[in-house]
């Protein structure tokens, strides 16, 4: 393995955290690619439990960490992370952050917040951490990215020029109060005080450690399926979260891919609105959620529990082209009798196979279900396959069939030691 990405096959939250940190023993680089603070990837190990919403979740063993340009940055928040990660003791200098990075502003927050407001019943449940009005400035080129901290005089100039156009907005269509430039300018140049001595140009050390075959991982965030492109759009978040977005949003050719690891969990779960046709309504969804304590990292909002997915779940992997799988909180299911995985969807009577991308047509869709026996036995302490029940081995292996792809990890708990490695 020399540069793997790491990606989210579902709703995002499927254990992305847990697998880096446990690669990251082995990777010398690790690099986060896309989203910002929307982000929270759990880490538990030897150093205590960690909420990680934009320092790579390799910061605990990997010589290199890396913020790559596709993320976009709340620094107020990374200060907070890397403060608390000082206070641990973790070595936060191996820490650096691409100077092409976007910034989130207040002002993105604030219409994050604007425009959810706005969108009354149809609001599409945001994190309201300011991540789609990031990604619509850089798209239309108002962004301010990290390297601006570094020359004042260019900060403020350019500040002064967005701000002045966002308070139009602000004031005028929601005719809220205006951002102040001069807090801003103030509050922004202290933390590019804080962290000026991480900004600089990655693009040459991630590629020369490519060259190098040194060991990188490419750390995503979210999920294939809130990807803005090929997700359940509207209800996605504003970048790329698939395997294409590694290369994108951290500036490593394509060439240098060698493995694309897609992270599953073995039931489905998302937070926010939008379809879900595997949602559980019922005392089964709310035993998932309880057991598995499905409540946002970021948000602590509880999270929509459901079956496996199949349908989804061959579709992330054909758009991703996932070369193996891990897969993550099988222990979760350890209490149930029996468990049902989509393997098909039902629209105005015709079988469908493919996620559709039309919104209203997945809203319709009704999941067809096979049956599985449960293995009612508690599995966190397997250490191979073969430790497994039968039933549980049995369960992976269909999951692996449906998804048309080995699997090449399982875990078992949360912890790092509590995970199989399949090869
Ligand atoms: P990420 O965003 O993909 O990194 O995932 P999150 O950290 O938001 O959510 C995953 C949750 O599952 C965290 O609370 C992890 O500690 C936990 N977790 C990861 N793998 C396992 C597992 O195999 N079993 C159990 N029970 N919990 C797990
Ligand atoms: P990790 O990396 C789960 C969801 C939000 C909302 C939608 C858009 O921890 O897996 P945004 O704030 O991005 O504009 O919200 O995307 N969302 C996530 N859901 N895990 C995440 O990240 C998420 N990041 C965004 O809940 O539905
Ligand atoms: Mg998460």
């Amino acid at each position: 393995m020399a540069v793997t990405a790491v990606i989210g096959a579902q709703w995002g939250d499927e254990g992305k955290g847990k697998i880096v940190d446990l690669l990251a023993e082995k990777a010398k680089v690790v690099v986060r690619f896309a989203g910002g603070d929307n982000a929270g990837h759990t880490v538990i190990n030897k150093y205590g439990k960690f909420a990680l919403h934009l320092v790579p979740s390799g910061i605990f063993s990997a010589s290199d960490c890396i913020i790559g340009h596709g993320v976009v940055l709340n620094p107020e928040i990374l200060i907070h992370e890397l403060d608390n990660l000082e206070k641990h003791h973790i070595d936060i200098s191996r820490l650096s952050i691409s100077d092409r990075a976007h910034l989130i502003m207040p002002y993105h927050i604030l219409m994050d917040g604007l425009e959810e407001d706005a969108r009354g019943g149809s609001a599409i449940g945001t994190t309201r951490r300011g991540i789609g009005p990031a990604y619509s400035d850089k798209a239309a080129r108002l962004g301010i990215r990290a390297g601006d901290l570094l020359d004042k005089k260019v900060f403020y100039d350019r500040l002064k020029s967005v701000v002045e156009y966002k308070n139009a907005i602000i004031t005028k269509v929601y005719n809220h109060k205006p951002c102040s430039v001069d807090e801003i300018y103030k509050t922004y140049c202290a933390y590019g005080d804080r962290l000026g001595h991480y900004i600089c140009d990655v693009t040459q050390k991630i590629e020369n450690a490519a060259l190098n075959d040194v060991e990188i991982l490419l750390e995503g965030a979210q999920g294939s399926l809130l990807d803005n492109d090929l997700g359940t759009y509207p209800y996605t978040t504003s970048s790329c979260s698939l395997a294409a977005g590694a290369c994108l949003g951290s500036g490593l050719s394509p060439k240098h891919l060698d493995n694309i690891l897609g992270i599953y969990k073995a039931y489905t779960s998302r937070v926010g609105a939008g379809p879900m046709p595997t949602e559980l309504h019922d005392a089964i969804g709310e035993s998932i959620r309880e057991k598995a304590h499905e409540y946002g990292t970021t948000t602590g909002r509880p999270r929509r529990c459901g079956w496996f997915d199949g349908v989804a779940a061959r579709y992330s992997s054909r758009i991703n082209g996932f070369t193996t799988f891990a897969l993550t909180r099988l222990d979760v299911l350890d209490e149930l009798k029996t468990l049902k995985i989509c393997t098909a969807y039902k629209l105005n009577g015709k079988t469908l196979d493919r996620l559709p991308a039309s919104i209203t047509d997945l809203m319709k869709c009704e999941p067809v279900y096979e049956e599985m026996p449960g293995w009612m036995t508690d599995i966190t302490k397997s250490k191979k396959l073969a430790d497994l029940p039968p039933a549980a081995r049995r369960y992976v292996e269909r999951l692996a069939q449906i998804i048309d792809c080995p699997v090449s990890l399982v875990s078992v708990g949360p912890d790092r030691s509590e995970t199989i490695f399949v090869k």
